[in-house]
């Protein structure tokens, strides 16, 4: 009896010491190095960070490797936009991407996502003849490469492909202001819904988007205040391009935040590298290198 007495005294002393240890590995994530759980980016966060007025990131990516890179750097959406048919394909418009090129590009992307959630835009001509076809579409999308969800451009024209879409499952996110599918009808990329009619509309539109279910809206090239007004009357996350700074997120094509593509200068657009002249530099000091025979060198040969 004494010596149980002894034993129970000594771990009572020592419990504190040991309730420490637990909390120190909890913290510092060290129960269990090898299956440690990566929080996924889900539409749920999205509506939690805009409750806590946290900003969203967004950007493009077309790619396994670039894909990778934004994802472990942190970005919480990464879009594969129909914007590869300018960046990665050459068009001058978003218009003659396929299907089946934004299927491969968004393939490349998910086999890199770990963390964020991938957008994926359903291209002109897939979705604006009838609801039937763009439900056809997102499936399509979400079957094949694995995507989250799918984003398409417009308002209360598309009202009833969201609904259908929303309906079978698929997240989908809107897209209102310069909507780039429609440069034909603009004739211009100049901003947009300068003019009272048009706010009004884009105004009942991003309502009408959320009532149909949507997750989140692009909102582009907009004025600061209309954009500023659109998302205060919205519950659901608004993403930004040159849409000013109250919106709840923000979005850049990588191409041209990375200086990669230096003929695109809006005003709305900051630069974070200058990959153009890098690059460029590069490749001559390569091509130099292999001229002057340099290259390789005798550590650089088996
Ligand atoms: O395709 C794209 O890159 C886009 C962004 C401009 C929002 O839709």
């Amino acid at each position: 009896m004494h010596i149980f007495q002894q034993q129970i005294g000594w771990f009572v002393s020592i419990l504190p010491t040991i309730l420490y240890l637990i909390n120190f590995y909890k913290k510092y994530n060290l129960m269990t190095p090898t299956t440690k759980e990566i929080k996924k980016v889900t539409t749920n966060t999205l509506q939690k960070m805009k409750a806590a007025g946290e900003k969203i990131a967004m950007i493009t990516a077309y790619d396994y490797s670039f894909g990778r890179l934004f994802d472990a750097a942190g970005i919480d959406i990464i879009l594969v936009g129909d914007s590869a048919s300018n960046v990665m394909a050459g068009h001058t418009t978003t218009l003659p991407i396929t299907l089946d090129q934004m299927i491969y590009h968004a393939q490349s992307v998910v086999r890199a996502r770990e963390r964020s959630l991938v957008v994926v835009d359903i291209p002109f001509g897939y979705y604006q003849s009838n609801s039937d076809i763009a439900l056809a579409s997102a499936i399509r999308i979400m079957k094949e490469s694995g995507g989250n969800t799918v984003k398409l451009e417009g308002g209360e024209e598309v009202i009833e492909s969201i609904k259908k879409i929303v309906s079978a499952g698929v997240p989908v996110m809107g897209h209102l202001g310069l909507t780039p599918q429609s440069i034909n009808k603009f004739g211009t990329y100049t901003v947009r819904a300068t003019e009272e009619v048009e706010a009004e509309k884009l105004k009942r539109d991003a309502l009408l988007l959320q009532e149909a279910g949507c997750f989140a809206i692009v909102l582009e090239k907009i004025p600061a205040q209309l954009a500023k007004e659109v998302s205060e009357s919205l519950h659901i996350p608004t993403i930004g391009i040159g849409a000013g700074s109250h919106c709840d997120g923000q979005v850049l094509v990588m191409h041209d935040m990375l200086g990669i593509n230096t003929e695109f200068k809006p005003r709305f657009l900051r630069r974070y590298l200058n990959l153009d002249e890098q690059i460029t530099g590069a490749i001559k000091q390569y091509i130099t290198d292999v001229k002057s025979k340099d290259f390789p060198n005798e550590s650089e040969s088996y």
